[in-house]
Parts: structure tokens; C-alpha cells; sequence
């Protein structure tokens, strides 16, 4: 898998080299590009921003530099890219998108700042390749590169031969294969710490009433926390534990 990345902030990425996508990279499972877009300015002050027509508050990245960006890496793909642009006023980014980005070869992503890109940019881009504009959350972030390091890892551990053990990407909150409950309540050594113990049946050895309890933590929190992952769906098997 390949990324081109496209920032005023190439420094933003140097972190992606640490940890397992780090390790993916060095063992030839994704690598990337980060292209500074300041690159394709010809002014003195390699200007990228300018106000906003219709007046307001903020700048609007320009779209010259943007168009010469997007020319330089789709000239030098390999296979037709997709255009990722984090924003917060995309699709929200979900683990079903990681797996559907973690499918693709390779994916651009193009990293705003200010109130964003001129909105011609995507316009033109979407008549040359696929554009996905997604967000990560309902906040606000000074621009993308922060929800492109999001992105990236969490599309990177999904490639094969990345995690170690693929057992531990199922049961994970929001997996698809895991039910998309979040995830129970876990414990390690010691049984007992500042006064507060592993529940028992954690330390019982039957696997079948371990996996019970732990569906039963899912579906509490998932109830507490997040009760719009369960709307729709079918009482008997997703009611609260106490309510069945
Ligand atoms: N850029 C600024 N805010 C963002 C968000 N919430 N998600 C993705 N990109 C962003």
C-alpha cells in the first residue's frame, strides 16, 4: 500500500516512522511519500492561503498549488489513487472505512489548514480519480494532519502481517467481525491491586463463562456509552444483560 501525503506541515509525519507502522514500512508492507505543498508556490513568500470570496473570517487555501500538487503524484502513479481530504465536514471516518481504505493501493491524502481548500480543488480532482472527504469526529482540528495520522494507523494495522496476532483485530470495539459492540473491561496480573480484585470468573478457566461475561460487559457499555451503535437492532439479543 502507498500513501502520498500533501502538507504545509511535512514535520507532521515524522512520528508515522515509530511504532508498528513504522515497522510495516521497514518491512515493505506500506510506505509514503510526504510532499510539502509549499513545493508548488512561485511567489517569495510561498503563499498557499488568501481570503475568502464572500467575505469572513479565516483564510481559504489557494488552489494553484493544490492543482500542481494533485498533477505531480497522479503523474507519477503507478495506479489510478484515491483523494482522501480531512475535513470536518466529511462522512465521518468509521473502522468500515479503515477496511475500506485499507483495500486500496494507494490513497492521497491532501491535509488543509485554515477554513480549508478552495472547494474547486475537489471539484477538479473528483473528475480524475475517486475523492473521499471525511471527518473524524464533530470537533474541530486546526487542519488535517492530525486526522491523517488517525487514518493512516488505523488503516496500516489492518494490512496483513501487520498485527501480530489477527485474533486481536475481531474482538476490538468497533470491529465488524466482532458484533461492533465496544469492548469489555480488561485485567492482567495481579488479582488484587489497591484493593480491587479481577472478578472471579476471569480466574474460573471456563472459557465459555468468560466469553459470556464479556458480552455482557460489551453490551452494559455499549448501553452507557454508546446507545446509538444499538438502535435498530433486535431487542432479544442486544437488550441490556439485567433487562433480559
Ligand atoms: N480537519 C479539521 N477538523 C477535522 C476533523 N474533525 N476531521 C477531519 N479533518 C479535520
Amino acid at each position: 500500500m502507498y500513501f502520498d501525503i500533501v502538507s504545509i506541515f511535512p514535520d507532521y509525519f515524522a512520528p508515522l516512522d515509530l511504532s508498528l507502522v513504522g515497522k510495516a514500512r521497514r518491512a515493505g508492507l506500506v510506505d509514503w511519500e510526504v510532499h510539502d505543498l509549499r513545493t508548488w508556490t512561485h511567489d517569495r513568500h510561498r503563499t498557499v492561503d488568501d481570503t475568502p470570496y464572500g467575505g469572513g473570517a479565516g483564510m481559504v487555501m489557494k488552489p494553484e498549488p493544490w492543482g500542481a500538487a494533485l498533477d505531480h503524484v497522479l503523474d507519477r502513479a503507478l495506479s489510478l489513487p484515491t483523494l482522501v481530504v480531512p475535513t470536518p465536514s466529511g462522512e465521518p471516518f468509521r473502522q468500515a472505512t479503515a477496511h475500506e481504505f485499507a483495500d486500496l493501493k494507494h490513497i492521497v491524502f491532501a491535509c488543509g489548514r485554515y477554513e480549508g481548500i478552495d472547494a474547486r480543488v475537489v471539484e477538479h480532482a473528483a473528475t480524475r480519480m475517486p475523492v473521499r472527504e471525511v471527518s473524524l469526529g464533530d470537533y474541530v482540528l486546526n487542519g488535517g494532519e492530525v486526522a491523517v495520522l488517525a487514518m493512516v494507523e488505523a488503516v496500516v494495522r489492518l494490512l496483513p502481517g501487520v498485527v501480530g496476532n489477527p485474533h486481536s483485530l475481531v474482538e476490538e470495539s468497533h470491529s465488524v467481525e466482532g458484533e461492533g459492540l465496544l469492548e469489555y473491561p480488561v485485567y492482567t496480573k495481579p488479582p488484587s491491586w489497591r484493593g480491587l480484585d479481577v472478578p472471579d470468573v476471569l480466574l474460573s478457566g471456563n472459557h465459555q463463562r468468560v466469553a459470556q461475561w464479556r458480552r455482557e460487559q460489551a453490551l452494559e457499555r455499549t448501553h452507557d456509552r454508546r446507545p446509538d451503535l444499538l438502535e435498530g437492532r433486535p431487542a432479544d439479543i442486544y437488550a441490556r444483560p439485567a433487562e433480559r
